[in-house]
């Protein structure tokens, strides 16, 4: 055996992962689907008549060479204008999104600095970059004044802010006061929308959009399509510049083939159905908040709700005994998380929510 060390150290910390298929009737309080988009047929069947006006109905090749397709840059000049950015460019998935961002950007000289609850996608750049990388205490914007300080103290090199919109595991969001420190000490700033978009903001853009932020050049903003929109893959928003960069740069958008023009579509038909439904999205999206806040006195800023648990092995209990009646939640554990948590995302089955709401408190009494 190669790795008999390795997996047994694994299952000895309680850190084994198996992938499952639970039954489709299951309630999924565990998923990103956050509007419940990958179960409406209607919109699969427009994507499908998007993708077959065309002769070819797969990418084919990288966009660099010729996948770049009318369906990406159709769904690209879309993005781009209703957030505001001058360009966009589609990508795989929000782990390419990020790998393309943190691998191109960041030169010798320069300084990343992530939230130190950055998703891994961005992190795994770390031994990957010249730049000098580095975290700051999550949402603690004094700590990141005072790193980014002390590397302009010593250093002309540009600096390179990472945050998410909303954290993926706690659920909470980044501070407005950011946009404020990047602009002060002329960083570019990258925030990670995969948990805010579609959750936030008047259109449900996002962050962005929520604090009222103009786009500027040192703005980029990354979304995915793989959690409200219910498809896949991903979009990077920035200024003209830096997406000429990327289209030159980043490894893992030229040495890669295009998106899936089904899933590029199938997206720009989420966008067009929340821009056209957002008023009752965000009643229903308000009464899951209020129902959390009913039963764990906790106002939600996203539609994540972390629930604290003693340790690894409850977690699994936890989630082991809800399966049993019928219900699936996360269950997080290291690395991923700190300690140990319950990951419940508010669906829109109300009845079934609040019967789960119920269990949980029973089960962690
Ligand atoms: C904050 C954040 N960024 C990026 C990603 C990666 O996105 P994708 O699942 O599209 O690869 C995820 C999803 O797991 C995420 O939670």
């Amino acid at each position: 055996m190669f790795y008999d060390k390795e997996l047994r150290a694994i299952k000895k910390a309680n850190r084994y992962r198996i992938r499952e298929v639970f039954s489709e009737d299951i309630l999924d309080f565990a998923s990103n689907d956050y509007l419940g988009l990958s179960y409406n047929k209607k919109l699969l069947k427009k994507a499908c008549k998007r993708v077959s006006r065309h002769k070819n109905h797969s990418p084919k090749s990288s966009t660099l060479v010729n996948g770049y397709h009318l369906v990406h840059k159709d769904f690209e000049d879309y993005i781009s204008k209703i957030n505001n950015f001058s360009k966009a460019i589609c990508v795989g998935s929000g782990f390419l999104a990020n790998l393309s961002i943190f691998e191109a950007l960041p030169r010798r000289g320069d300084l990343l600095i992530f939230d130190e609850e950055f998703h891994a996608s961005g992190m795994i750049t770390t031994n990957l970059s010249k730049a000098k990388v580095q975290t700051f205490k999550h949402n603690d914007m004094q700590d990141l004044q005072e790193k980014i300080k002390t590397f302009k103290d010593i250093s002309q090199g540009r600096v390179i802010i990472a945050v998410e919109g909303i954290y993926s595991m706690s659920g909470d969001m980044v501070k407005k006061e950011i946009f404020d420190i990047a602009n002060k000490s002329n960083a570019l700033l990258v925030v990670d929308e995969a948990h805010s978009v579609g959750v936030v903001g008047d259109n449900l853009l996002g962050v962005y959009e929520y604090y009222k932020i103009k786009p500027q050049d040192n703005h980029i903003k990354m979304g995915t399509l793989g959690k409200a929109l219910g498809s896949y893959g991903a979009y990077i928003l920035s200024s003209n510049e830096i997406y000429e960069y990327l289209c030159n740069r980043a490894k893992a958008i030229i040495y890669t083939t295009a998106p899936s023009l089904l899933d590029i579509a199938l997206a720009h038909e989420g966008f067009l159905y929340i821009e056209k439904k957002k008023k009752k999205i965000k009643k229903k999206i308000k009464k899951r908040k209020d129902l959390v806040k009913r039963y764990f006195d906790t106002n939600l800023q996203s539609l994540i709700l972390p629930i604290q648990v003693k340790s690894s092995t409850d977690a699994l209990r936890i989630k082991k005994n809800l399966l049993v009646k019928g219900f699936l939640v996360g269950a997080i554990r290291a690395p991923t998380v700190l300690k140990p948590i319950l990951r419940v995302i508010p669906k829109i089955n109300e009845k079934g929510f609040k019967k789960l709401l119920k269990l949980i408190i029973q089960e962690i009494k």
